[in-house]
């Protein structure tokens, strides 16, 4: 009967957890397919404390694609969902459930709607990186259900469109994003440099300094970098790739002070870059400031580089520390300075760098 046929629904269920680049990403060289400028490096975090999960359902009785986020209904016509939309609708595979009589031809995946819902435990647009963990996410749930089989390495590709640090949260561990020189974007895709267990004495801590939405959005911030700052094009070509090949080489050889090093002083840069816009854009705030002099000043003080600082698009600070003592050690430091208060929403959450996108469901 034609009406039974409509009842059915699928569904699939996937978590990703987000990344912190260590190396950034800033800069486009082509917006709609989003190719970076530079290579970039991150780690891929606990998805336990900072994640999206996300389930997308596929229906007959569907009309149209839908998303919700965070409970909130967004449109899905921007450009990035509707490429990612169509990247996986085109490898989709046969799908065919017997006992319920359902079979969906690979082109049959065109004619049907996805309803889909995400969620991430962590703020959404406060700069940490909630776009890397939603776009993996949907990326990898839809492949599940479309039965797209690619490796992940072109899923990575695809959700790359989505959002550019997207595509370094396919993977866990440390994983670096290679710029590609295809037109195509093709090779423009995430790699492992090493999996969650080659560094496993490293603590991270997120200390939420903000969890309101950020006033400029990552894709306008770089957008307007590239058109006005000139010290954008001199990070992209001398200063990255050389900063690169010397974090390949800390986190092969777990060389914490180096690491620390390369680490600040990236974020910084990418900072200075955001200050050298026209108009100025300012991510960091007093308490992110207060929090590099309070790392700087005890790094000066000791032998060995202590903890590493990173900022994102936003005030929120990532503080990694090389191991569970000094980890202790940071945040007390941490509630020292910055007892619980109304001035900052300061919650500090201990993460190790396990990780990686799990189904569930
Ligand atoms: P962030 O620093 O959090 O990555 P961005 O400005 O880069 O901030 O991106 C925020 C945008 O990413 C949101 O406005 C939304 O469009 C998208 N996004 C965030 N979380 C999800 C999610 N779970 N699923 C799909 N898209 C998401
Ligand atoms: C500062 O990936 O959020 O976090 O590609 O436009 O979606 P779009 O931007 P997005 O930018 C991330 C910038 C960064 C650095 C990084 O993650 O490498
Ligand atoms: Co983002």
């Amino acid at each position: 009967m034609a009406g039974e046929s409509q009842k059915w629904i699928l569904m699939a269920t996937a978590r990703a957890p987000t990344n912190i680049a260590v190396i950034k990403y800033w800069g486009k060289r082509d917006e709609n397919l989003i190719l970076p400028i530079n290579d970039s490096i991150s780690i891929t975090l606990d998805p336990d404390h900072l994640s999206a999960t996300t389930t997308v359902a596929v229906s007959p009785s569907f009309e149209k694609d839908r998303m919700w986020l965070n409970g909130k209904e967004i449109p899905l016509s921007g450009g990035r969902y509707q490429n990612c939309l169509r990247e996986l609708r085109s490898r989709a595979g046969d799908f065919e459930d017997e006992k319920r009589g359902i079979q969906i031809k690979k082109e049959g995946w065109n004619k049907l709607h996805f309803h889909i819902a995400s969620y991430n435990n962590f703020p959404t647009a406060a700069g940490l990186a909630s776009s890397a963990a939603g776009f993996a996410c949907l990326v990898f749930s839809l492949a599940k259900l479309m039965n797209v089989k690619e490796e992940l390495g072109q899923l990575s590709a695809i959700a790359r469109q989505g959002s550019g640090s997207a595509c370094r949260s396919l993977y866990g561990g440390f994983v670096k994003w290679t710029m590609g020189n295809e037109m195509s974007g093709r090779d423009s895709k995430a790699v492992q440099l090493a999996n969650e267990t080659h560094w496993e004495d490293l603590i991270i801590i997120v200390a939420v300094v903000s969890s309101r939405q950020k006033e400029t959005s990552s894709t306008s911030g770089m957008r307007e970098s590239v058109e006005t700052s000139s010290l954008i094009q001199h990070r992209a070509k001398v200063v990255v790739p050389s900063r690169i090949l010397q974090m390949e080489e800390a986190i092969r050889n777990r060389n914490f002070s180096s690491f620390a090093r390369l680490t600040c002083a990236d974020s910084n840069q990418f900072h200075a870059v955001c200050l050298d816009t026209s108009p100025p854009i300012f991510y960091m705030n007093d308490t992110s400031h207060r929090i590099i002099n309070l790392v700087e000043r005890w790094n000066r003080h000791e032998e060995t580089l202590q903890v590493a600082y990173t900022f994102d698009a936003g005030p929120n600070a990532v503080l990694i520390a090389p191991n569970r003592k000094v980890a202790s050690s940071l945040l007390q430091r941490l509630l020292f300075y910055f007892p619980p208060g109304p001035d900052y929403e300061l919650n500090s959450y201990v993460l190790g760098d396990k990780t990686i996108l799990q189904e569930a469901g």
